[in-house]
Formats: C-alpha cells, sequence, structure tokens
C-alpha cells in the first residue's frame, strides 16, 4: 500500500572545507545571490540550507545545500552537516592547500559514510597549484579520479562560475548511484539543523525532513521540546503548507527551543508528545 511506497527525494549537499576557501562564494554562485558579500566578519555563522534547482542535462532537478562555517569554532556544526547529508562537497583553495578544517571536514565526511567531492577552488588566482592539492588529498588517502583513484575532485573558481556546471553534474552522478529514495506519505521525521528564540515568533527550528511529510497542524516532538505546527516557511521566508523528504523548512510552534542536531518525529497527538519530551527529558 501507500505507507510502503517509496519515491525518489532530492540529495542532501552539504558544503564543507577551511575558512574562506569559498563555500559561501560557491553556494552564492548557484543560487545566484549574494550572500559572502553582506556576512559579519566575511565568516558563515550557521548553517544555511537552501533548495536549489539546478539545470542537468537541461532538466531542472531539485538539489538540497547546506553551508556550514569553517571557523575552528564551529566543529559540531560541521559533524550535524555531515550526519544529515548525502554528499559532502568539501573545498579546497587552490593557493592554500588543505589546511586543519580541510582535515576534520574530510574525517566527518568519513565518519558520516558520506560519499566525498573535491571542489578545488580559486583556480582563478596567483599562486593557485590544483596539481599540488591534488597531491596532498592523495597522500591522506584521497586518490583523484584523474589519477586512477575513486574520488571526483572538479577545478572551479566560485568567484567567476567557472567549472561550476561541471561540479553540479559531479555531484549528481554521485546522487544518482545512491538512489535516494524516501516515502513522503509517511509522518515526518527529520533532524533539527538549527534552532532559536525569535522575539515575535517564539521557538523557531529549521528542520531537514528526511522521511514522510511535515504539514501545518502536525504534532512533532523534538528532543525535550514539543508542539503543534503553527506554521512552516521555506529557506526563502516564504509561508508554506507542507516540507517533503530532503526538504528544510523553518517550524514554529514549539513549546522550546530546540537543540541543532535534535530529532524530530511527527505524533498523533499533544499529549503523546509530551510525554515523549518529559521521557527524554528525564533519561538525560
Ligand atoms: P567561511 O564561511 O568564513 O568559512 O568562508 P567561506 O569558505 O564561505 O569563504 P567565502 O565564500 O566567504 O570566501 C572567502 C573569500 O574568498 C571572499 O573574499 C571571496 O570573494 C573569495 N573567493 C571565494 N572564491 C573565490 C575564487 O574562486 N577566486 C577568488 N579569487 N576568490 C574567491
Ligand atoms: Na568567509
Ligand atoms: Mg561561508
Amino acid at each position: 500500500d501507500d505507507l510502503d511506497k517509496l519515491e525518489d527525494r532530492p540529495p542532501v549537499i552539504t558544503i564543507m572545507g577551511h575558512v574562506d576557501h569559498g563555500k559561501t562564494t560557491l553556494l552564492d554562485h548557484i543560487r545566484k545571490t549574494k550572500v559572502a558579500a553582506s556576512e559579519a566578519g566575511g565568516i558563515t555563522q550557521g548553517i544555511g540550507a537552501y533548495k536549489v534547482q539546478v539545470p542537468i542535462d537541461s532538466k531542472p532537478q531539485i538539489c538540497v545545500f547546506l553551508d556550514t562555517p569553517g571557523h575552528e569554532a564551529f566543529g559540531a556544526m560541521r559533524a550535524r552537516g555531515a550526519r544529515v547529508t548525502d554528499i559532502a562537497i568539501i573545498v579546497v583553495a587552490a593557493d592554500d592547500g588543505i589546511r586543519p578544517q580541510t582535515n576534520e571536514a574530510i574525517a566527518h565526511a568519513k565518519a558520516a559514510g558520506v560519499p566525498i567531492v573535491i571542489a578545488i577552488n580559486k583556480v582563478d588566482k596567483d599562486g593557485a597549484n590544483p596539481d599540488r592539492v591534488m597531491q596532498e588529498l592523495s597522500t591522506i588517502g584521497l586518490m583523484p579520479e584523474d589519477w586512477g583513484g575513486d574520488v571526483p575532485m572538479v577545478k572551479i573558481s566560485a568567484l567567476k562560475g567557472e567549472n561550476i556546471d561541471d561540479l553540479l553534474e559531479t555531484v549528481m552522478l554521485v546522487a544518482e548511484l545512491q538512489e535516494l529514495k524516501a516515502n513522503p506519505q509517511r509522518n515526518a521525521k527529520g533532524t533539527v539543523i538549527e534552532a532559536g528564540l525569535d522575539k515575535s515568533k517564539g521557538p523557531v527550528a529549521t528542520f531537514i525532513v528526511q522521511n514522510g511529510t511535515l504539514k501545518g497542524g502536525h504534532v512533532v516532538v523534538c528532543g525535550e521540546a514539543y508542539g503543534k505546527v503553527r506554521a512552516l516557511f521555506d529557506d526563502k521566508g516564504k509561508r508554506v503548507d507542507e516540507a517533503g523528504p530532503s526538504i528544510p523548512v523553518q517550524v514554529i510552534g514549539l513549546n522550546n527551543v530546540p537543540f541543532a542536531g535534535d530529532e524530530f518525529e511527527v505524533v498523533g497527538s499533544l499529549d503523546i508528545a509530551r510525554e515523549k519530551a518529559e521521557e527524554r527529558a528525564e533519561s538525560l
């Protein structure tokens, strides 16, 4: 019946790498936005989740991208990003090479069993040396496909928009091999990727739905927080009725601010939700 019916779902792709290697600029180019230029100190502070249509063989396909900060203080966010993701794009600046957060990002992706695609960025710069980057990566066990290994590496300039199509095609090929499926008919479950308190909206949480479909009016429990979904907003802040598998969505209606990394699930009633939330609170 319907409850057993799996359908294709969009890939969730996390962009990771050392600080200032060009993660947000890459995503800006893909989304046709200019987020990097407006960030405080040029540093990404949180996980941004975006639904994007990318043309693959001139056919638009939906992908979900997570941007993560490269600053060393944000290791937990990179770990979280890796956990909810299907593919990791590790950005390495060709004029800088492998740096501590490059290694850390690779370790998170490996620990989560997530396939890696390397974007060798800033190839437009004087002093860019993509071959040296490939050399460095091969010495830590990531052998480039071009050298007979199994790790796709694409040379790009995020700033100039060069070779991004190549990168996206490569990522989508990896995604196809994964045969990503979910069942939109199920009760929604997934992961909290960010949460906070909004002065007028109250607790606000960004969820990534991993199975099922989340709708307004559904009762959710996530960590020790719970509540009836009062409204859903997409990544552009537009109110939406529902969010299916892989889709990031902002939710209001929770009684408390959950923790990023908490799992959420839809349950049958507020009583059940309260009970489950209390059980979890006591077991800690
Ligand atoms: P964090 O989020 O702070 O870790 O940085 P990030 O990896 O998101 O890097 P960001 O996109 O903020 O870019 C850092 C700087 O590198 C900015 O000044 C960008 O304009 C520049 N930059 C990014 N990509 C390229 C590129 O392909 N070529 C050149 N020349 N500069 C680039
Ligand atoms: Na930056
Ligand atoms: Mg950034």
